[in-house]
């Protein structure tokens, strides 16, 4: 085990799932009964912008009837707590790290409660539903709102910043993702590359199980709290 000094924890669909959240390749392979292939496209989108809309609209929906659970809770008390450098990459799209407390935060997928505008490229929070029109407060073009998701084939957020971190973080921890998504699903071959010590925290073995020093499985309330308590103990 290196000295901890610099972290970096990636947290996928599993984080949230405890709070009530449709994990993505869950029994059955489908999203809210889509498969993600088919709706979280550009190409979706072209060809049926109704649906699209329509379904990021009740996903941004859901977001009012779910809560934070004690994984979310015991990051947020880790970024508060521990003296070094934390930072969460989240593949999630909802606001549940936000409300649990967490700051130093970055949703490389995108996020529900934003939109991106067609027309002016500008990202706005944006809170109700898309379908029955949209105007953006940027550039006031009508209808050309779309949900802020990076959808399959189009370039994750801030990655820049993201391999920075992991190429200087002592410890990457993963929890709650299945390894099936690129870049994510490639982040811990960086931290290893720079002799990070890595850790997965998941319900089950990921695809990439076999890339990380140590594992626990189980339901990410349990681990979460109990791994945040280890770590903060070593500070
Ligand atoms: N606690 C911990 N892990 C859990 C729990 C839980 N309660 N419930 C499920 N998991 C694990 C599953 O075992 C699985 O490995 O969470 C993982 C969820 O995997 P996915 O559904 O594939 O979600 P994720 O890995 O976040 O998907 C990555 O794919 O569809 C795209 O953009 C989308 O961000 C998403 C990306």
């Amino acid at each position: 085990m290196v000295t901890v000094r610099n972290i970096v924890v990636l947290t996928g669909a599993g984080i949230s799932a405890e709070s009530g959240l449709a994990t993505f390749r869950g029994p059955g392979g489908l999203w809210e009964g889509h498969r993600v292939e088919d709706i979280c496209t550009p190409e979706a989108l072209d060809r049926d912008e109704a649906l699209v809309l329509g379904f990021y609209d009740a996903r941004r929906r859901g977001l009012a009837h779910v809560a934070p659970n004690a994984a979310h809770r015991a990051l947020a008390k880790l970024e508060a707590e521990w003296p070094g450098k934390l930072l969460i990459v989240t593949q999630n799209v909802d606001d549940l790290h936000e409300r649990a407390g967490s700051r130093r935060l970055i949703h490389m997928h995108g996020e529900l409660l934003s939109a991106l505008c067609r027309v002016c490229g500008e990202h706005t929070a944006f809170a109700g539903d898309m379908i029955g029109g949209t105007v953006c407060p940027s550039c006031s073009a009508r209808d050309r709102l779309r949900p802020d998701i990076v959808f399959f084939g189009e370039m994750p957020y801030e990655m820049e910043p993201i391999e920075q971190a992991l190429i200087a973080c002592d410890l990457f921890v993963s929890i709650g993702t299945s390894g099936a998504v690129y870049p994510a699903a490639g982040f811990v071959q960086i931290a290893n590359a720079t002799n990070a010590w890595t850790l997965e925290l998941n319900l089950d073995r990921s695809a990439g199980s076999h890339h990380f020093d140590d594992a626990r499985y189980g339901a990410a309330s349990q681990l979460v709290p109990e791994w945040v308590d280890s770590v903060l103990a070593m500070a």
